[in-house]
């Protein structure tokens, strides 16, 4: 049965947990503190592992508090109904997780002194886990091949809508001082590097060996053994881990295992295309990285 994706606003979202009530609530009604911090991705670029990476900086290190609580819970999707309820609970500074465009973002941030962590990967690793993804996260639509997996992803017809359009959307902000853009990458190759920088970022200062623990608990390997966000807690009928694992590769390049010469050339093509004005910034376009 064909899947009846929730649409606001030209995006679609994956039905069960966003309503058009909702998204319209974040999007024009959610009260932003000043002192929030939004942790935004197009899916699959790295969201769960800045939850945790953030939620550690902001308890100094320690990781009782990521390993007594579901990553949902400590940085809550304000999106849906019950991520709503989780936020206003939340004591400050709340940590906000989404999947948001730019244009749904709520619009009480463009006028706050809140922050917004914005991480990015290479477009082709982002779709090589969303097709693995799709195939075991329930409320999405199960892919017919990969090949039109490729194609729905770079015509945009996913859910969350086209990562050309999140990406280019966002990186208009580039350079606001309560902004920071950190791609997936650039945590692969120096972790410690990008924490130091975060908690900078953040104004919470944290010694060697603070970052050093945020760092080992934010392993792949730390993290694949956490449930709180491995997602091995989550319902059956919302993620079906027998068709997949969440915390699947966490590799960069894993595309080329994937792409046919042809798809890649189809793929660059559609990348010079939309990223017209953007080239030459982002890591995946001047480092070939294999770790
Ligand atoms: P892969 O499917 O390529 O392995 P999101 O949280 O946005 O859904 O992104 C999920 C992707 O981030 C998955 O990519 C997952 O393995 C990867 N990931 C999560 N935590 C990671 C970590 N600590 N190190 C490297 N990759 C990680």
């Amino acid at each position: 049965m064909a899947v009846q994706y929730v649409h606001y606003k030209g995006i679609k979202f994956p039905p069960g947990y966003n309503s058009v009530e909702n998204l319209c609530f974040a999007e024009n009604e959610f009260e932003v503190r000043d002192d929030d911090i939004f942790n935004v991705t197009y899916p699959k670029s790295g969201t769960v592992w800045m939850i945790e990476i953030l939620s550690l900086i902001l308890n100094g290190g320690n990781p009782s508090w990521n390993q007594s609580m579901l990553n949902s819970c400590r940085a809550p999707w304000f999106t849906t109904q019950l991520g709503l309820e989780a936020a206003h609970l939340l004591p400050p500074p709340r940590l906000l997780t989404c999947h948001l465009p730019i244009h749904i973002f709520p619009k009480a941030f463009f006028s706050s002194k809140a922050k917004v962590v914005y991480t990015l990967r290479d477009p082709r690793d982002v779709l090589v886990s969303y097709y693995h993804f799709s195939k075991m996260c329930v409320p999405f639509e199960n892919p017919k091949s990969f090949n039109h997996f490729l194609e729905s992803f770079l015509s945009g017809d996913v859910p969350f809508g086209s990562w050309f359009d999140h990406v280019t959307g966002w990186m208009k902000l580039k350079g606001k001082s309560n902004l920071l853009f950190i791609s997936y990458e650039e945590l692969k190759q120096d972790l410690f590097g990008i924490v130091e920088r975060l908690c900078h970022f953040l104004g919470k200062e944290l010694d060697e060996a603070a970052i050093t623990s945020v760092v080992e608990n934010t392993s792949f390997e730390a993290m694949r053994r956490n449930d709180m966000c491995n997602s091995t807690m989550l319902p059956k009928e919302f993620m079906d881990q027998e068709k997949g694992t969440f915390l699947r590769k966490g590799i960069c390049g894993d595309w080329k295992t994937h792409f046919t010469v042809a798809q890649s050339e189809y793929f660059d093509k559609v990348y010079q295309e939309k990223m017209e004005g953007l080239k030459g910034i982002f890591p995946w376009e001047y480092t070939r990285q294999e770790n």
